[in-house]
């Protein structure tokens, strides 16, 4: 961010932390400053799946006076790093030829965008995708680009397939039949909002994708739009489950842009589903999303029961069975 772009959003806070805008030369400037002045911010943290350790480490760093990006990238390394998880980072299921791929994608609350996609051998992809957003030209790198990319930066390579993930895969290749298990194989994703004390908004949203697809696969977790989107006037939304029927929708931006035209988070969730279920065969895939907005509310929807999501607010967390479509 530039020296002007920082002063100004400085000096958008008070110091009692009242956000106001700089309103010279604006039309409607009064009201706009009053509507700014009543609203509260309210710190948050929101994230896909059980993933209550992640909202702690997230959450950490918004008590301490982090930043939402700062958050979100903490957070969702936990279960980047986990290798009891099988969906995401190290530990994650591999594609149909046992090699595990990784995809994620970061914004900030200056619309930034940073992704990687089908990253081999890298434990921690959410980093490498800041650090395309933060220290290259571009939003997105792939494959052994990304990987070269990493290594650059001194991420070190690792093997990411686990004994677990190893076996599990050698026990499927007996069959070799690729049908996703809804909220199991499609419980694949982490996807991790947050605002901090400044109310800024930033997201992240990481996966190994669906187990044993094919190789050269690419879902919705690393596409800007679909897998995360933030926008900081307004909120944001993250996906989990079938990349491919989100990628359809491009799920996370059109979360977005519902509340912009004024839907609550849960409204526009379950909206973003019901196009899903308007256009798409729906019938044995999972697709859940969550969103926050400005004001720190929150929702989620998905289209079939299952699917959870944690929240952390004022320190407390919970573990929230989300509304869904069909049992
Ligand atoms: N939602 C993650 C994927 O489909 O890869």
């Amino acid at each position: 961010m530039n020296t002007r772009r920082k002063f100004i959003k400085k000096s958008a806070v008070t110091a009692v932390g009242i956000p106001l805008i700089n309103v010279s030369n604006c039309y409607g400037a009064q009201q706009e400053v009053e509507k700014n002045i009543s609203k509260k911010i309210i710190p948050t943290v929101i994230s896909t799946w059980e993933n209550q350790k992640a909202n702690e480490a997230a959450w950490n760093v918004i008590k301490s006076g982090g930043s939402s990006l700062d958050a979100v990238e903490t957070g969702v390394k936990v279960p980047e790093a986990d290798p009891e998880d099988q969906s995401v980072g190290y530990g994650g299921r591999p594609d149909r030829k046992g090699i595990v791929t990784l995809d994620a994608c970061i914004m900030n609350a200056d619309g930034d965008a940073g992704s990687v996609s089908f990253l081999q051998g890298i434990k921690h992809p959410i980093s490498v995708a800041r650090k395309v957003m933060e220290e290259t030209p571009h939003v997105m790198l792939v494959g052994s680009g990304a990987e070269r990319f990493a290594l650059a930066k001194g991420f070190e390579k690792i093997n990411l397939l686990t004994d677990l993930s190893k076996r599990e895969f050698e026990d499927w290749k007996k069959t070799s039949k690729y049908k996703p298990v809804i909220n199991i194989e499609q419980h694949d994703t982490i996807g991790m909002l947050a605002i901090d004390k400044n109310g800024d908004i930033a997201g992240a949203c990481t996966t190994s994708g669906l187990a044993y697809k094919m190789h050269g696969r690419v879902g919705d977790s690393p596409i800007i739009g679909a897998g995360m989107f933030v926008d900081n006037e307004i909120g944001g939304a993250a996906a989990t489950g079938m990349g491919e029927a989100v990628l359809k929708s491009l799920g996370s931006f059109l979360v977005v842009e519902l509340m912009r035209q004024g839907r609550t988070p849960f409204e526009a969730c379950k909206e973003a589903v019901m196009r899903i279920i308007k256009k798409q065969q729906f019938g044995d895939i999972q697709v859940g999303y969550i969103a926050i907005n400005k004001e720190g509310e929150y929702g989620a929807f998905a289209i079939q029961q299952g699917f959870n999501y944690v929240i952390t607010q004022k320190g407390q967390t919970q573990l929230i069975d989300g509304q869904f479509f069909k049992k």
